[in-house]
């Protein structure tokens, strides 16, 4: 994907909106990368080469870092441990055959740890620092996602891990105040994967001020738009019943119908966290 017309398509498969492209903007070959990424859940049996691995996490964390404190870590996972977290997580088979697994970290932990050495006091142990790391790595996460996609790599991010943090934090020895963020598939696609449509840009993108318009309205019509591209199996009919449109928002409407890691607080407070 390298001339401006598969920017322009990817984005017309994403938001249903043409969108100006600069045929002399240097970086179109990036640009369309961006605009045509899609989660690969499917791989070949074709191993990441260790080294590759270990570039992409040196690309990744070469991303921005709130202050330059650097709390984002990667862990590499073992196969033994890669099978360990696909048996935790069985309904999501694609984490035991993909060819690499990582463990994107927020580490709270280095920053006090310097202020020790340092013999400096540390008066910032609040909300901010979690958020901080966690942003940190969330950014790490985008970057090799990025990275991977730049070489051909498929990648799926895998936040069900943190349904069984205080195991997964266990298994890797994360100390105190190191936690998982999120997980990682990496392989080499088995298929080309497809476009996922996004919101519009009307509801994601304000001009100077917040503005949401017709929501209702907004999200019906990208409910439809994506349904007319890959229409949903309803989440759990016997609980929700049926309904006569079944898109997008009654799909996230359901899954959030429901608690979801609602202990994730307490095992953070638990690993040393002040959320206050
Ligand atoms: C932080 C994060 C966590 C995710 N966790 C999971 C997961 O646990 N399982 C999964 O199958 N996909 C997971 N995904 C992938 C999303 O489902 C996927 O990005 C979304 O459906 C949109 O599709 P697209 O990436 O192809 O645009 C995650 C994505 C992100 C960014």
């Amino acid at each position: 994907m390298s001339d401006p017309h598969s920017i322009t398509d990817a984005l017309k498969a994403r938001f249903s909106e043409s969108l100006a492209v600069d045929e002399g903007l240097s970086g179109l070959d990036e640009l369309a990368r961006l605009a045509g990424r899609r989660v690969h859940r499917r791989y070949t049996e074709r191993p990441v080469d260790s080294e590759l691995l270990r570039l992409l996490c040196a690309c990744a964390l070469s991303a921005p870092s709130k202050s330059d404190l650097q709390q984002a870590d990667i862990v590499i996972l073992s196969k033994a441990d890669q099978g360990t977290i696909a048996d935790l997580i069985p309904d999501q088979p694609f984490i035991r055959s993909a060819p690499a697994f990582l463990v994107f970290l927020a580490n709270g932990r280095r920053l006090p740890e310097i202020s020790k050495l340092r013999g400096k006091p540390f008066p910032n142990d609040h909300l901010d620092q979690f958020f901080n790391a966690a942003v940190d790595a969330g950014i790490v996460l985008a970057s090799f996602i990025r990275a991977a996609d730049a070489v051909g790599l498929g990648t799926c991010p895998i936040s069900v891990i943190r349904d069984h943090s205080a195991r997964v934090s266990e298994m890797l020895r994360l100390p105190q105040r190191v936690i998982p963020v999120v997980g990682m598939c990496v392989g080499w696609p088995q298929d080309a994967g497809h476009i996922s449509p996004r919101l519009s840009l009307s509801i994601t993108v304000h001009e100077g001020r917040y503005d949401e318009g017709d929501l209702a309205a907004r999200i019906d019509s990208y409910d439809r738009r994506r349904a007319a591209i890959h229409p949903y199996k309803p989440r759990d009919p016997a609980r929700w019943g049926d309904v006569p449109f079944y898109g997008w928002s009654e799909d996230k409407a359901r899954q959030y119908g429901v608690p979801q890691r609602a202990d994730f607080g307490a095992f953070v407070r638990k690993k040393g966290f002040n959320l206050d």
